[in-house]
């Protein structure tokens, strides 16, 4: 449900340290919201939280694995406890994998999908029940990506993720289209964050360095600043938008799966091949 003042507001991002998370709590900062950031990577979050305050509003941090279905009810107690239901959840955290389908182990694909889908899932459990018997309107936002609506290769994990994470959102969506709470579902294109960087992303075998170079400098030259996802993340919440395309190719490719599956199969193809042949 839209929410078109969000000055006050609770507003609980994941993945708060880093790109698309950092920028989106920054986005809600500068909107006058107080903020609750979660992430695996402490010293990080001690670090956004005081670029948060810097705009006056109150900032929690709390370290929490999004795939710990036990730290997440911890984390909820704790917020709840502190502030109560939140008026706005960010399900956002999120990491890749990088290589062919039979060079993604087993445990690559247990991680990706704990962290990416169950990640999701326990955020909605933990927050949403309190959220749906407050008063007012609120708003969950899944970050999903690009690779939810279009085949990512060398990322069979990631987009197997992130179909799983659009297909609960707008599942969700109809769920909650009788409640106070909306939702939002979010599929940015290439934005220029540390996911696929050698030391962030896990890699296959194969994968040579020059390739992971190629691949970090076309994030670099045709990446979006992250800040454009954060300033859409409020646009959405703002406006109650359902689908939130933003960046590079993200409307090309929504728009090209309408009309030709096939046909946006071999221009994803064409396009990785000068990354990763
Ligand atoms: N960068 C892109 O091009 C792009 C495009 C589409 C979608 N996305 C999605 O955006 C989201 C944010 O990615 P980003 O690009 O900002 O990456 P990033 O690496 O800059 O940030 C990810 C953050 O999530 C945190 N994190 C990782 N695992 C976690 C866990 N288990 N529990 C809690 N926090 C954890 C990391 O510490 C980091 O702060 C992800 O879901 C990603 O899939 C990114």
């Amino acid at each position: 449900m839209a929410i078109p003042s969000l000055k006050g507001k609770r507003v609980l991002v994941t993945g708060a340290s880093s790109g698309i998370g950092f920028e989106t709590a920054l986005a809600f900062a500068r909107q006058g919201a107080n903020l609750i950031l979660v992430d695996i990577n402490a010293p990080a979050l001690e670090m956004a939280a005081n670029a948060v305050r810097e705009h006056g509003v109150n900032c929690l941090t709390w370290k929490a694995d999004v795939s710990d279905a036990q730290a997440m009810r911890e984390l909820a107690n704790a917020v709840h406890e502190a502030v109560g239901a939140l008026d706005v959840l960010i399900n956002n955290a999120g990491i890749a994998f990088l290589g062919a389908f039979l060079e993604t182990p087993e445990q690559a694909w247990r991680r990706i999908l704990d962290i990416n889908v169950m990640g999701v899932v326990h955020g909605c459990n933990v927050f949403l029940p309190q959220m749906l018997n407050a008063d007012g309107p609120r708003h969950i936002v899944n970050v999903a990506s690009v690779a939810g609506l279009a085949p990512a290769y060398q990322m069979s994990v990631y987009a197997a993720s992130k179909h799983a994470v659009v297909g609960l959102s707008e599942s969700l969506a109809m769920e909650l289209s009788v409640s106070s709470v909306g939702m939002s579902v979010v599929c940015p294109g290439i934005i220029n964050t540390p996911i696929a960087n050698p030391g962030t992303a896990s890699v296959g075998k194969s994968v040579t360095h020059a390739q992971l170079q190629r691949l970090a400098a076309f994030y670099q030259s045709k990446g979006a600043h992250p800040r454009l996802v954060g300033e859409s993340i409020v646009d959405a919440v703002q406006t109650g938008k359902g689908i939130v395309l933003v960046g590079p190719i993200a409307r090309l490719v929504y728009n090209l799966r309408r009309i030709s599956r096939s046909l946006l199969m071999k221009a994803m193809l064409a396009e990785s091949k000068k990354i990763w042949v």
